[in-house]
Order: structure tokens, then sequence, then C-alpha cells
């Protein structure tokens, strides 16, 4: 019998849709490679859901993603003119990003930072620094911590202004995303980044103490210890240093923006956020309104994403792989477009939609 699974398809803002319709294609040939059927259901979400039906995560959207096997998302966010027209509230960000994260409670964010040797050029290090090429996976807690915290806003007695937000974790919390993350450093090279902060917050401190527990049930792994800011710096200075690294939200929201800055773009950085129950894909960057619509976004990360989803909610891992494969040979072949900052000689820019057909007959030949 034919496996069949539906995915949510929220194109979101921007370049977003533009990206989805180069998924898409790769879907299709999926479909067409392996046998298995995707039944793709459209939901609007984020800002020009906002202004569409006056809801950036409207009902009927969580109706779709509820009944769905996965999730696949394109990049969410407006310019900063036609955000200030929507009420805090409901920005994309806040009123239908975070909520999808709660929703689904999808508290392990995998960002892989990778640039295969022959890609290296794409990285704005030395040449010599990121000779070989870079490939660690960074992991986020994604629904704790700050941004999901309680906060507060107003006026002191003394008539300031103030805000209060609340970094709150549990064990639970910290344990299961840990566990994630020593599974994964358990599968490739067995030395685990523990990105803390335990020299100012008692919430490093706790992290820490976790990290010391769930270590004991994984003596196979070596655990590196090593604080945010000094992280930061390694990260510049020798990325090659690193192959799984673990941290809580905000360090890793920041954190994995550096890593797209490795990498030489955003762009090149798909991600993965596993819930218990549901998972959903997303690039890692935002909607790009400044180039929407031009033809010119690549679109490799949401079909990394694609990539990610197909390995990690459908198990179909070679597929997954030759989705890899295929992006790296058309890179591999000078294509690029123009969005992507890739000093060097023979780059030959196609666009958005030349890409995504060349990913596909990479996929077929
Ligand atoms: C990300 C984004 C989001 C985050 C924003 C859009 C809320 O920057 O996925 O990294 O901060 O998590
Ligand atoms: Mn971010």
């Amino acid at each position: 019998m034919t496996k069949k699974y539906t995915i949510a398809m929220l194109e979101g803002d921007g370049i977003g849709p533009e990206i989805m319709r180069e998924a898409v294609k790769v879907l299709n040939v999926i479909q067409t490679r392996s046998g298995v059927k995707f039944d793709l259901k459209y939901a609007p979400f984020g800002g020009k859901a906002y202004f569409d039906t006056g809801l950036a995560f409207p009902d009927e959207t969580k109706k779709v993603c509820d009944e769905a096997d996965a999730i696949l998302k394109g990049p969410i966010g407006l310019s900063h003119t036609e955000s200030e027209k929507i009420p805090v509230e409901q920005r994309p960000e806040r009123g239908a990003l975070l909520p999808l994260r709660r929703r689904y409670n999808t508290y392990a964010n995998f960002r892989p930072v990778y640039l295969p040797a022959e890609l290296a050029h794409f990285s704005p290090l030395k040449p010599h620094v990121v000779e070989g090429g870079i490939d660690f996976m960074m992991i986020r807690e994604l629904v704790g911590g700050l941004y999901f915290g309680a906060k507060e806003r107003g006026v002191t007695p003394e008539g300031l202004r103030y805000v209060k937000e609340t970094l709150e974790y549990d064990e639970a919390q910290i344990r299961r995303i840990l566990v994630v993350a020593f599974d994964v450093a358990r599968k490739r090279k067995k030395v685990l980044h523990n990105v803390h902060k335990s020299n100012v917050l008692m919430s490093s401190v706790l992290w820490n103490e976790i990290v010391e527990e769930v270590a004991a049930d994984y003596p196979d792994v070596a655990v590196k210890h090593m604080i945010v800011d000094a992280a930061a710096t390694a990260l510049c200075l020798n990325p090659r240093q690193f192959d799984v690294m673990v941290m809580e939200n905000m360090f890793g929201d920041i954190l994995s923006d550096l890593g797209g800055g490795l990498l030489g773009s955003l762009g090149l950085m798909p991600s993965a956020c596993i819930g218990a129950g549901k998972s959903y894909y997303e690039p890692s960057h935002g909607s790009a309104p400044d180039i929407a619509g031009k033809g010119i976004a690549n679109p490799y990360s949401m079909i990394g994403s694609v990539a990610m989803m197909l390995e990690m909610s459908f198990g179909l891992e070679a597929e997954s792989r030759a989705v890899w494969d295929a992006m790296r040979r058309v890179f591999g072949h000078g294509f690029t477009t123009a969005d992507l900052r890739a000093p060097g000689d023979n780059q030959r820019v196609i666009s958005t939609s030349e890409f995504g057909d060349h990913v596909t007959a990479a996929l077929t030949a």
C-alpha cells in the first residue's frame, strides 16, 4: 500500500511563496522516485494572513496543521513599515510563529551549519580557516527561556517606564533537549559542546547540573563546556572544532545567525523544529521583503528543510540524502542565485525557479 503523508504548507511572507514553489518541485520528484504520496494542504500564516483574515495564525490554519503529518513553513515577517500597521500582538513573529512553536511544543530546533569543502568559498572566513568545509549541528531549545517567559510592562512609583521578562526552565525542559543533543552527538563524532553562561545566570547553573546527569548515560560522548560569549569568538576563529552544540533558546537564536554568517548567508540554513507529537520545518532566515518577487532568492534553505522533513518526520533517509546531494551538485556546477554572496570565478547566476529546476534535474538524473 502506498504511504501517504499530509503536509501543511504555510508559504508565509516575502520570498516565502517563491521558494516554497521550488520545494514543491522537489516533493513531486520524491513522490515519483519513492512511491510515497504527499497531500499538500496550503494555509495562510504570517503577515499576509493577518491582512487577508485578521489573524496571523487563523483557526483554519491551526486545523490544517493539527491534521497534518508535518508542517512545511516558509519565512514570515514584513518590512518595518508594513509591520507597524499591525497591532503588536498580531505581528507575524508574536502572532504566528511563537504560537506555532507553543502549540506543537517544538522544543528541539536543529540548525545545520553545513558547507561542503567545494563550497567553502561562500564563507567570508579566510580559506585556511574553512578549508575542508564546515559541518556542525546547532541544537537550540525552542519553547522555553526568555522568549516564552512571563512579561510585564509598567510604570514605577517614580514614574519610570519599566519592563520585566522572565527566563524560566524546569529540569524536564532542560533534560529533554539535552537528551536530543546527546543522541545526535552519539550518532556523529561523539563530541558535544554545551554552551552556557553559568558564571552569571542561575538558569545555566541548573542547565549544567542536568548536563552532568544526562552525560552519565552517555559515557561514549565527550562533553565540552563553553561560555556563550567565548563560543561566539570560537565560532569565528575555528568553526571546524565543533560537531554538535546545544544551548538554550536565546543563545541559540543569536549563535545560529552567527552560524549563518559563517556560511556566507542565512539563505544556506534550513532548520527542523521537532516536537513530541508534531514537527515543522522552516528556513532559519527571514522573509527578505526587499528582494521578494524578483526571482533572485535562493531556495536552498527551503529545499533543505524538505530534506530534513523527509528524514526526520517520514524516515526517508536515502531520499533526504539525495536532495542534499542534488543541491550540492547544482552549486558544485557553479550555479548560484543573485542573493548569495559567493566571491569567486565561474559563478553562473540563475533565478530562483531555475535553481529549483536544476535541483530536480539533478535528482532525476
Ligand atoms: C528564528 C527567528 C525567530 C526567533 C523570530 C522571528 C521570532 O529569529 O527562528 O531564529 O527569534 O526564534
Ligand atoms: Mn533568529
